[in-house]
């Protein structure tokens, strides 16, 4: 049904793409609507809508009004002020060793601080509604590859290593002009040319500096390769990848699906198991890619979730075959088997 602007409301789903006269993709079909999406339809002067009658999103957000997602919030809070300042000084090549040892040890902190909380994921999904700066996406970064090596059972000193690889991986972006960086909707051959090089850019910044390990240097370099070769900026294959690249190629692209844009909102976290379960298995390390969608499905055993179809449920069983698509028992305690149902999906998380 088409509504106008003036009426939509927080929530509603919207059902084809909004495209404006000159072609350009202002919200994309599915997006639910948030206060954002409003004032993005308003500035391109878009009327009206077509939204989905019944499929409303209701969220509960228990996690975000809880004092843990508080202190998780400020503690991001403070490592994202850290990261402003250093990355701004490291590309005025300014930087400072006192205060880059600092900051390696804030992201060792808060990953040492979190690292065991059963809800880290969630916090971490749902800092990206308050800021989806890079540097916001490089601690999410730090925290997701932190775990992925606990996971699969690294050295200490290798995951701190991670969680450093992460803090530093895309200071390259912000060489990267905003209109680039930001633009909502897809990039041209020659944009996206331009924005690859943020791999190069953050490894030649971070390469002149002496109190950096060079594992951290490469990941800028190396962390949108592919396994098979089809990656940037070089195109080389998995044996030439090393294991932290490998690692937060993982972490990163998690991050990147689950974070809200302003052209579309975040995926729910069971829908990119499903896009990594399907198209991921083999531009990634096959152990890593398997450990960490096993690793996060199982993060969400016994949580409650929505159904595409308006039933609340909660995780019961992953199927092995079928990962994104797990057994639920929904309300009046009937288990039901969603890989056997074409149609119905987990649509959101609720706690
Ligand atoms: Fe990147």
């Amino acid at each position: 049904m088409f509504v106008s602007i003036d009426i939509l409301k927080d929530g509603m789903c919207i059902k084809e793409d909004v495209i404006n006269e000159k072609g350009m993709l202002i919200v994309a079909r599915d997006t639910i609507v948030t206060e954002n999406i409003i004032s993005r339809l308003k500035l391109y002067n878009i009327e009206e809508v077509n939204v989905a009658k019944n499929r409303v999103k209701r969220e509960s957000s228990s996690l975000k009004d809880s004092l843990e997602f508080k202190y998780f919030k400020d503690e991001t809070n403070e490592v994202k002020d850290s990261l402003n300042n250093s990355f701004n000084k490291i590309l005025n090549d300014a930087s400072d060793n006192v205060e880059l040892r600092h900051i390696m040890n804030l992201g060792k902190k808060m990953f040492a601080d979190n690292c065991g909380n059963s809800n880290i994921l969630d916090m971490l999904y749902c800092m990206q509604e308050f800021s989806d700066t890079t540097y916001v996406h490089c601690i999410n970064v730090a925290m997701i590859a932190g775990l992925l090596g606990k996971w699969l059972s690294w050295s200490e000193e290798d995951v701190n290593m991670l969680v450093t690889c992460g803090m530093f991986h895309d200071i390259g972006k912000l060489t990267i002009p905003d209109s680039i960086l930001h633009k909502p909707g897809k990039l041209t051959d020659k944009e996206y040319k331009i924005m690859k090089q943020h791999t190069v850019a953050g490894f030649d910044r971070l390469q002149r500096i002496e109190i950096l390990p060079p594992e951290v240097k490469r990941t800028a370099m190396l962390h949108h390769e592919r396994c098979n070769g089809t990656g940037y900026p070089l195109g080389i294959v998995g044996e030439k990848i090393d294991k932290y690249s490998k690692v937060i190629a993982i972490a990163d692209v998690y991050d990147a699906l689950t974070a809200n844009r302003v052209y579309r909102d975040a995926l729910c976290p069971f829908d990119v198991v499903a896009i990594l379960e399907r198209e991921g298995l083999e531009l990634y390390e096959t152990r890593y890619i398997m450990t960490f969608l096993h690793k996060v499905l199982y993060s969400y055993l016994n949580k409650k979730v929505y159904l595409n179809n308006g039933m609340i449920a909660s995780i019961k069983e992953i199927n092995p075959d079928s990962r994104a698509k797990p057994v639920v028992m929904v309300e009046g305690g009937r288990i039901v088997d969603l890989s056997q149902y074409d149609g119905i999906k987990i649509d959101s998380v609720i706690e």
